[in-house]
């Protein structure tokens, strides 16, 4: 029997996919690509040369075909909460370790759920590989270490100015949905736009808004910090839309503006081109804080989010491939450490 490729990339055409498969093959790997729209895959696997498997992920047959060939599965077809279950049941079934890139509480939530089945199969479930959370979860890690009894976490992010159009689809789907924080262990609904604060993010202070970011689950699972909340740095005209946004959930949810929103994102959004993907950098603020009043601060500098996606998913993807990952459930710094940012090129991390 040949030997199984390390990993599948389902989605491999899309904006994020392709940068990711784009970066495996130039770091010598040579994935398998997946996806549902054969002549997007066909161009793409003909180009790299690699191979390629056409699936829907609700053709069970087809879908455990491909997954018998690999060790782990990179899953970058999102929004995550439509697409993540089938694939997860498919790398339990076929005893295949599975990644993914999304950065949506449900999902985090619901495969944390899934940790006793994946223990039990042999795999490591790791959602979450890009920038969303991974350099916010090393940072909670990190912080961790330097305040164990801490039971206040705060993470915030600047410099994400562009996205790609699978980012704001994800966006607008869940916008109705609200604010969230991590209180007392649980999660709590919070209206839009719940908090505001001024933040040092590198050399320049800004203003930033609390949002319901991957980390609000995560850093908890990474850390069993019971409090904490996340923030994104952002203008005052965007605080003021995203408070409005509050009595308007009805109206974000209805069928009509989110077929409006879709179509205008559809035929608008291209996502960052190569020179800002080259150029931008984000800069990432932690501070962790205990019951006697002891605050830690540390700040992290990458490479563009997108950019930074692509390369912690590839590595994270090559390392559970190994084997050497224990079976679970697992954050990214619960499977690498705090210090696997750090492995990152261009990745900077500064104790205040
Ligand atoms: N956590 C992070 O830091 C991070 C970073 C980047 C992206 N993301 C997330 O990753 C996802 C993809 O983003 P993107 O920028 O690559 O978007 P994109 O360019 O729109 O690509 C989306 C990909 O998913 C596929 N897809 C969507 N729904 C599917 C389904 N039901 N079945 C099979 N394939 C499906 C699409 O295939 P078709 O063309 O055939 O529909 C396409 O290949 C988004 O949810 C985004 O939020 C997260």
């Amino acid at each position: 029997m040949p030997d199984k490729i390390p990993f599948l990339i389902y989605g491999a055409y899309g904006y994020t996919g392709e940068l990711i498969t784009r970066l495996a093959v130039e770091k010598g790997y040579r994935p398998l690509l997946g996806g549902r729209n054969e002549a997007k895959l066909k161009t793409l696997a003909e180009e790299l040369r690699l191979p390629y498997q056409v699936f829907n992920l609700n053709e069970e047959e087809k879908v455990d075909q491909a997954l018998q060939k690999v060790k782990a599965v990179l899953h970058c077809a999102g929004p995550f909460f439509k697409t993540s279950r089938l694939m997860v049941y498919a790398c339990l079934r076929n005893k295949v370790h599975y990644l993914d890139i999304t950065g949506e509480i449900e999902v985090f939530e619901w495969i944390a759920t899934k940790d006793a089945q994946a223990k039990k199969a042999g795999i490591v479930l790791l959602p979450g590989a890009g920038f969303d959370v991974v350099p916010t979860d090393c940072l909670a890690a990190h912080l961790k270490t330097r305040l164990p009894e801490a039971t206040y976490l705060e993470l915030a992010f600047s410099g994400v100015s562009k996205m790609s159009k699978g980012t704001a689809l994800t966006m607008i789907e869940n916008m109705h949905a609200g604010g969230l924080i991590r209180q007392q262990g649980n999660l709590v609904k919070v209206p839009s736009g719940y908090k505001t604060k001024r933040i040092q993010f590198g050399n320049e202070e800004k203003l930033a808004v609390s949002i319901p970011w991957g980390d609000v689950s995560t850093a908890y699972y990474s850390t069993h910090i019971p409090n904490i909340i996340v923030y994104a740095a952002t203008n005052l005209a965007n605080i003021a839309a995203i408070k409005a946004s509050r009595y308007a959930g009805w109206l974000l949810k209805s069928d009509w503006l989110q077929k409006y929103l879709k179509q205008r994102v559809t035929e608008q959004v291209t996502g960052p081109d190569l020179q800002h993907r080259q150029q931008a950098q984000t800069y990432l603020w932690g501070q962790a804080t205990d019951d006697k009043g002891q605050v830690c601060t540390t700040r992290l500098q990458t490479p563009e989010a997108y950019e930074l996606t692509a390369h912690t998913a590839v590595l994270a993807a090559y390392l559970v491939s190994e084997g050497k990952i224990t079976p679970g459930f697992k954050t990214p710094s619960l499977a690498f450490g705090a210090d696997f940012i750090l492995q990152i090129k261009g990745v900077s991390r500064q104790d205040v």
